[in-house]
């Protein structure tokens, strides 16, 4: 499992000891920037990180910056990707079990080392669930392709399955 990981300049702060986490955990790391506190962009290194989980290079991403907003937002706007930007360990655990995410964001200035190694271990421990999920994140996918058809094909097709 490779994992592409990045920050701006705010989420360096925080960096270095996930880095570490994830390596203890027995992943394959890269750091895709920034390498120190002085100040640059966050939407910089949310496209890197983005770009390599979309393409399949890594399997997951995380980013950090001052909140986790800006750079999950940058992410997110890489075809493909689906960033979350989590506080606490229950958003993380159930963004991957029915959202599929496959980046996890987090603020350095919001979350101590502690609580962001919890979000981590939550996120990268749990496997989407598929199911009646499965139709939500295709759905997602149309959003992102503007094939309005497909989307609702998806929902035309499927609506009835589920009730939840
Ligand atoms: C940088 O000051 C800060 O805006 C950035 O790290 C991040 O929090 C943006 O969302």
């Amino acid at each position: 499992m490779k994992i592409a990981v990045g920050s701006d300049h705010v989420g360096y702060e925080l960096k270095p000891t996930i880095i570490e986490y994830l390596k203890e955990l027995g992943y394959e790391v890269k750091d895709f920037g920034t390498d120190s506190t002085k100040r640059t962009d966050y939407p910089i290194y949310g496209k890197k990180v983005g770009e390599v989980v979309a393409n399949g290079e890594y399997d997951l991403g995380i980013i950090m910056c001052g909140t986790g907003v800006g750079i999950s937002l940058a992410a997110n706007k890489v075809p493909g990707i689906r960033a979350v930007v989590c506080s606490e360990p229950y958003s993380a655990k159930l963004s991957k079990q029915h959202n599929n995410t496959n980046i996890l964001a987090f603020g350095s200035r919001v979350v101590g080392a502690e609580l962001a190694k919890m979000i981590v271990k939550e996120w990268l421990d749990a496997k989407f669930i598929g199911g009646r999920h499965e139709r939500r994140v295709d759905e997602l996918g149309a959003i992102e392709d503007q094939n309005d058809k497909e989307f609702e094909n998806i929902e035309y097709s499927q609506s009835n399955k589920y009730k939840d």
